[in-house]
């Protein structure tokens, strides 16, 4: 089984700014069960450089040292098996929510009726009213529906790499969390490899089997953690003593890693 995604020794620099240094990381494949990495780390330490190399986008992509393989080969241009879900709302405002979901498929050739209804059946899995959303432009909608737009467009291509960054950043906490269980329920169903970028400790427990935390810029994992999976909504997780414990010893971690790599300097 080859790896999902590997990091050897990446180094991203641009002109004399390193961004990434010696990321090294390691997904493997988990057949039938994909799995969900939470990344944390301060703002500019290089999450999203790191989430665009493994999409193959430049200038990001390539890396200027070591290697970035996607299912053991060197990660090439942006393909369907890799699909981007960005922090701002990335639809195309001249097109219909239905007509934003199915356009990877018309991309695709898929014909006309399939891609309808293939469409219709995501619109109504991320929680949207079929004949009420569905006409809709983007700019009549919520942030909060304007996300599972972008979800749903990525999903029904079905790709074996999701890359998220800071999808839920701009949402009210009550519509966060529950975009969180709806993410863990589809991803479930997906089987999918997820990088999910958040500056949020609970939002990254909660979703993560894995948290990579970086430090500060140039970035590099500084630790890896295993975590319980989301196997209940987030509401009552989130309650849980042990899942409080974990946050603040996660929090503490990041302050202590900070002093020390600042005092290292
Ligand atoms: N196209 C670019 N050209 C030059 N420098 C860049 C470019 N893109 C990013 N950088 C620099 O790379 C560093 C890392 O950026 P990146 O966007 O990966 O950070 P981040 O961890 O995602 O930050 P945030 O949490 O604020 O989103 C920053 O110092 C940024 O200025
Ligand atoms: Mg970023």
């Amino acid at each position: 089984m080859p790896n999902v995604v590997q990091f050897q020794n990446v180094t991203k620099r641009f002109g004399a700014t390193t961004v990434i240094r010696d990321v090294n990381f390691t997904v493997d494949d988990r057949p039938g069960k994909g799995e969900f990495i939470a990344i944390l780390g301060p703002s500019g330490c290089g999450k999203s450089t790191v989430l665009r190399l493994i999409a193959g986008l430049p200038p990001h992509h390539p890396a200027s040292e070591g290697a970035v393989l996607v299912a053991d080969k060197p990660v090439g241009p942006p393909g369907s098996d890799r699909s981007m879900v960005f922090q701002d709302y990335t639809s195309f405002d001249n097109r219909t929510v239905q007509d934003n979901v199915a356009f990877g498929l018309e991309c695709r050739g898929v014909a006309a009726k399939e891609r309808r209804e293939r469409a219709r059946e995501w619109i109504a899995k991320v929680g949207l009213d079929i004949t009420r959303d569905a006409p809709k432009y983007p700019h009549e909608l919520s942030g909060g529906m304007r996300q599972r737009v972008a979800i749903a467009r990525t999903l029904i291509l079905s790709p074996r790499i999701i890359l998220m960054d800071e999808p839920f950043g701009a949402l009210d906490p009550t519509t966060r969390l529950n975009m969180q269980e709806l993410l863990v329920n589809l991803w479930r169903e997906a089987q999918a490899t997820v990088f999910f970028v958040t500056h949020s400790i609970e939002e990254a427990v909660y979703l993560g089997d894995r948290v990579y935390v970086f430090s500060s810029a140039p970035g590099t994992i500084l630790r890896e953690m295993q975590v319980p999976p989301p196997d209940r909504p987030p509401k009552e997780m989130q309650r849980e003593r042990s899942f409080v414990d974990l946050v603040f010893e996660i929090r503490d971690l990041i302050e202590k890693l900070e002093t020390s790599t600042k005092a290292g300097d």
